[in-house]
């Protein structure tokens, strides 16, 4: 089994309860990697604190690159688990040190950031991976396990709704409510939750976005909004969105909707409905059961040990801008084309054709 050591940048909410606990439990259970995280860095003392207590060997850096200056020789990897608006600096400056980069999501605030650290995986030779990490939720992998058997045949809708009844807080110690300050976000549940609604909807439609038309909504006095809809036009159907921080629950439904059923998926609960045709008109035939997925622990740990295989993976085929990268470009593309579109009222935005994805 290979074994690769890194580093992680930002020891926040999701690298202290995500991240570093799935890196801690890599190497068992027939996994090919085993991962060891032996340096930290984070300018928030406080929290450098907390990673010496998780990681007792850690070495401990104030910056990114001051750990580069001392460690980058002996790395393989960093996990980039800072807010948005230092993604770009951050993983450019590791890629560029040799490091292979698994970066959070939003890859970047803007295509022009994301397109960089594109070119700079490219320029390093090395791998680029971003935090799908909603793809390794089970009731997500029980929707791909279904569409593979053509249970519901070719999807041409689908809908994602993400409820919240708050924006996510980031760790005490730092900046909890930097979600809510453009400078740190780049946006809000937008930036915040359109990666993962979007790569779900890509691999769902099995095509690319052609163009978007978006609304949002931002609470008084707010810099960034709580509420965004949208209906994306694919080559291959269509999907809508509706992700809001001011729910009334915690909650995602999801449908998707194909010529030969549909299916339903509402948190752990998967419905799916197979559509048959009588003389007397359509029927469908309903089975429900329950594929628990830990929705409500926001820190996915067990989504992460699979997403790590897959970057080990990547790692391995020297794959360094691979197809989930261009999706997670794909999802830059489109967050931006719909704050453009909030921004004019919900006109349509039509989506750049071409490379880098
Ligand atoms: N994939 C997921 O499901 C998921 C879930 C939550 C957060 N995230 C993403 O993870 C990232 C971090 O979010 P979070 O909720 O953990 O935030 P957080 O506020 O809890 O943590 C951010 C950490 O970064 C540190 N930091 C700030 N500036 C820094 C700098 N210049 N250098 C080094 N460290 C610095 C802070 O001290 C803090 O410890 C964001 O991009 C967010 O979108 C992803």
């Amino acid at each position: 089994m290979r074994t690769l050591r890194g580093a992680v940048v930002g020891y926040g909410f999701i690298a202290s309860r995500g991240h570093v606990p799935a890196l801690q439990q890599s190497g068992a259970d027939g996994d090919a990697a085993r991962f060891e995280v032996v340096a930290v860095a984070d300018v928030t003392p406080a929290r450098l604190a907390l990673a010496a207590a998780a990681l007792p060997s850690a070495r401990l850096y104030p910056d990114h690159r001051a750990l580069l200056d001392r460690e980058a020789e002996r790395l393989d990897f960093m996990v980039v688990a800072v807010p948005p608006s230092l993604h770009a600096e951050v993983t450019r400056d590791a890629l560029a040190r040799g490091l292979h980069v698994l970066c959070e999501k939003p890859l970047a605030r803007s295509t022009a950031e994301a397109r960089g650290m594109l070119a700079q995986a490219v320029e390093s030779r090395r791998v680029l991976y971003p935090s799908h990490n909603y793809k390794h939720a089970p009731v997500v992998k029980a929707v791909r396990a279904m569409l593979d058997e053509g249970a519901v045949g070719e999807v041409s809708q689908v809908t994602l709704d993400t409820f919240r009844s708050t924006h996510a807080k980031g760790v005490p110690e730092w900046n909890p409510d930097w979600r809510r300050q453009r400078a740190w976000s780049g946006g809000g549940i937008g930036m915040d939750h359109g990666s993962h609604t979007f790569y779900l909807a890509f691999d769902w439609l099995n095509s690319r976005p052609r163009a978007v038309s978006a609304r949002t909504w931002t609470a008084p006095g707010e810099e960034t909004e709580d509420n965004l809809s949208c209906s994306v036009d694919f080559e291959r159907g269509v999907a809508t969105a509706h992700l809001s921080w001011t729910a009334g629950v915690r909650k995602v439904i999801y449908t998707l909707h194909g010529d030969r059923g549909a299916i339903r998926v509402e948190d752990d609960a998967v419905e799916l409905s197979v559509k048959t045709r009588g003389a007397d008109g359509d029927r469908w035939t309903q089975t429900q059961r329950l594929v628990s997925s830990s929705w409500m622990d926001a820190s996915h740990t067990a989504w992460f040990r699979a997403l790590h295989q897959q970057f080990a993976g990547a790692i391995e085929r020297g794959e360094h801008v691979g197809a989930e990268l261009r999706q997670s470009f794909g999802c830059v593309a489109l967050i931006e084309a719909a704050y453009a579109s909030a921004s004019a009222r919900g006109r349509e935005v039509a989506l750049a054709r071409g490379a880098p994805w």
